[in-house]
Formats: structure tokens, C-alpha cells, sequence
């Protein structure tokens, strides 16, 4: 297990994954740590959908219904396309946003704490070398995609964390450039 700072100075998107997924301890390390994400109020405003095995396949399915909604005349090897999406990978985990109006915690608040989830589990997942990448595209903003799913009105598809084997090589990463971004006021 790698160290906390050399984790979070490293961490990189791995967008070529294979099987097998992460076993059953590494999903855990990695499920916890979503579930450490800061969260004003203490509102847990996230669940999280596991998508494996043939329920890659239905996934690819529903984005073709979706797809096919907007473009009828879509073609067969366009469809073909977005039907493989889901299968880059051996697991996804779907972070869903569950935000309820509250009196001092704005929903945009709550949507940042499911993506502070969804960040943690990549971490989670650099760190114990498992293969990541965060990806949203379209389809994660397609209604008939978040009811195939099961979303309530209130509810939104903050990502799909793509997650399995490292394929290949990843990009080399350039030296963070703090003075850029950091700047005293
Ligand atoms: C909310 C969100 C959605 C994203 N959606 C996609 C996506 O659909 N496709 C994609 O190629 N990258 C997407 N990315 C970017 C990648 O996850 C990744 O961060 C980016 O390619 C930079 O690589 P790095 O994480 O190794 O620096 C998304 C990132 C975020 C935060």
C-alpha cells in the first residue's frame, strides 16, 4: 500500500482496463472511502450502483435505448459503439447524488460531496493499483438512462467510476504547477 502524499501527488486515470475487477477487499478499501468524503450536515447525499457482469451488458443496452430516443436513425455501428461503452471495463460503480432540499445545506453542496466521494474512490483505487477513470458523457445526463436506473426526480449521475486491471501504459504525468493556481491574496 502506497503512502497517503505519494498517492495524491500521483494518482492518473487509467482509460485502458481489463479483467479481473478489483477483488472483494479492495472494493471495500474503496467503497469506505467514498463513504469518507466530506458531507456538511452529515447527510450521506449519495448511494452508489455496482455494475458488473451481465449487468455491463444491460447498461450498454440502456444507453442504446437512450441514444436511439434522441436519433431514431442512428446506425447499426454507431449503436454498436455506445452498446460496448459500459463493457471498458470489468466493474462500475455509479455515484448517484441523493440531495433533499435543506434549510442551511444548498443541494450544490450536496453534489460536491458525492463528487468528493467518487474522487476519494479514485484515490482508493490508485492506491491499492487498481485502474480508474471517472467518466460521465452524456448518457449520464439522459432521463431515460437515470430511470432505466432507478433515480429519483431528486437525484442525479454525478459519474461512472470505471474500475478494473490496468491495461497498458498511462500518460507520464508533468509536474504539479502550484504557482499557476496557488497565489497569495
Ligand atoms: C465529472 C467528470 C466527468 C468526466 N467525464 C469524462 C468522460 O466522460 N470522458 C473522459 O474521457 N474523461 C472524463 N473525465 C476526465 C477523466 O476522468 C480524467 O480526470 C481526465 O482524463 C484527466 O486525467 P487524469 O485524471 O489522469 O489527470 C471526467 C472527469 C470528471 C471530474
Amino acid at each position: 500500500m502506497m503512502e497517503a502524499l505519494e498517492a495524491l501527488h500521483n494518482r492518473i486515470s487509467v482509460p485502458r482496463l481489463t479483467e479481473p475487477a478489483p477483488d472483494e477487499e479492495a472494493l471495500l478499501n474503496i467503497y469506505k472511502s467514498a463513504l469518507r468524503a466530506a458531507d456538511h450536515g452529515l447527510l450521506t447525499p449519495w448511494r452508489f450502483l455496482v455494475i458488473k457482469g451481465a449487468s455491463l451488458k444491460k447498461l450498454g443496452n440502456l444507453f442504446v435505448e437512450a441514444s436511439l430516443s434522441d436519433d431514431a436513425d442512428m446506425s447499426p455501428e454507431k449503436q454498436e459503439k455506445i452498446r460496448r461503452k459500459p463493457l471498458r471495463a470489468p466493474l462500475i460503480v455509479v455515484t448517484i447524488s441523493s440531495s433533499e432540499q435543506h434549510p442551511k445545506i444548498p443541494v450544490f453542496e450536496q453534489e460536491l460531496s458525492a463528487a468528493a466521494a467518487t474522487q476519494n474512490m479514485l484515490m482508493a483505487a490508485y492506491s491499492q493499483e487498481v485502474g480508474a477513470m471517472w467518466r460521465t458523457g452524456s448518457m449520464a445526463y439522459h432521463p431515460l438512462v437515470k430511470k432505466g436506473l432507478g433515480l429519483a426526480i431528486h437525484e442525479k449521475i454525478i459519474g461512472f467510476l470505471y474500475l478494473g486491471t490496468i491495461a497498458g501504459p498511462t500518460r507520464e504525468l508533468m509536474e504539479a504547477q502550484v504557482e499557476l493556481f496557488f497565489k497569495e491574496w
